[in-house]
């Protein structure tokens, strides 16, 4: 290609500028709002279908029951669920402000939800999007989503460490950490260390390891180790990463997912909610307690 067909033509650079500058006003809307937010955490996983989403949905509700205030972000563009996991329909909308900020629907127990779902008009719009749209979409919902003072944000991510995974480490700044999420297979080795080699490469800590279907409980109380038994913990031992604890096997789970019911809220007495509890006690002691030493030790970082 000669160097003359390689130049960019006067409109085409203004358009680019044009363009860098609207990225660039964006990405000082997310500092912003960011900065009313104390613990920004992305749940993760390398795996489909671990129960990611519903981890973030029960954690959130466990956290919100703790007392404090708490957000989930739907960061996975193109299967969004957090609204369904919260009773919310799909097409619902978010309210928007006349300055075209939108707000974040409020769902028992008092979370809120930001989610390309609610603002999709069907359950069948089909998301065949490419990386750079991914990413403006990711970035305009962080940008014109008021969120107001939260403790926590809970960014539900898609599997992998793809765009999503990228755009949100690059976009939030000072993010707490990341909390992986595994079932007990084989396989939770090599996503646990994939895990961490993306959570080290974009410099963003491990707040720990859940470990999702861990076991079923018969009537009987027999338990049967369905996906194997104690590798996230076994895991967590070897990489040295907290181990947040175990939820169990439950159908009333994938009932409830499917009915939209909140699970955390209709079966408040099962082992699964009382797992979350615990566990939001663990993350709450582990991110609280951390900010209070670095308070203490006269860090400015917030
Ligand atoms: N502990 C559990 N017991 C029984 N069913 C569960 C449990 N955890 C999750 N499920 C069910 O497993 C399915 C997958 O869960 P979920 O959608 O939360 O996974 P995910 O990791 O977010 O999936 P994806 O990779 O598609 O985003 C759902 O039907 C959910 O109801
Ligand atoms: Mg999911």
């Amino acid at each position: 290609m000669s160097s003359k067909g390689m130049r960019i033509s006067k409109g085409e650079y203004k358009a680019v500028a044009q363009r860098m500058k609207v990225i660039q006003e964006q990405q000082k809307l997310i500092v912003e709002k960011m900065k009313r937010i104390k613990y920004k955490i992305a749940i993760m996983s390398n795996k489909g279908g671990v129960g990611k989403s519903f981890v973030t949905a029960s954690l959130a509700a466990a956290l919100a029951v703790s007392g404090r205030k708490v957000g989930v972000l739907d960061a996975d563009v193109h299967g969004p669920s957090i609204h369904k996991l919260f009773g919310l329909p799909t097409g619902l909308g978010m309210p928007a402000k006349p300055d075209g900020t939108m707000i974040p629907v409020e769902a028992p127990p008092g979370v809120k939800i930001a989610s390309l779902g609610l603002l999709l008009p069907e359950d069948e719009t089909p998301l065949i999007w490419r990386g750079p749209i991914k990413t403006s979409a990711l970035r305009e919902l962080l940008a014109f989503t008021e969120w107001g003072d939260l403790d926590y944000l809970l960014i539900d991510l898609p599997p992998g460490t793809g765009d999503e995974q990228l755009t949100i480490a690059q976009l939030i700044p000072n993010m707490t950490g990341v909390i992986l999420v595994t079932i007990p297979s084989d396989l939770s080795k090599a996503i646990v260390l994939k895990g961490l080699a993306f959570s080290k490469r974009l410099n963003v800590p491990v707040i720990g390891i859940i470990e999702n279907m861990s076991y079923f409980r018969c009537p009987d109380d027999t338990i049967h180790y369905i996906f194997g038994k104690g590798a996230a913990e076994d895991i967590a031992k070897k990489y040295n990463i907290e181990y947040l604890g175990s939820i169990p096997i439950d159908p009333r789970i994938r009932e409830a997912n499917d009915k939209g019911k909140v699970f955390f809220i209709e079966y408040p007495d099962s082992e699964a909610s009382k797992a979350f509890l615990k566990i939001a006690e663990k993350v709450i002691s582990i991110v609280e307690g951390d900010s209070k030493e670095k308070e203490e030790a006269g860090s400015d970082e917030s």
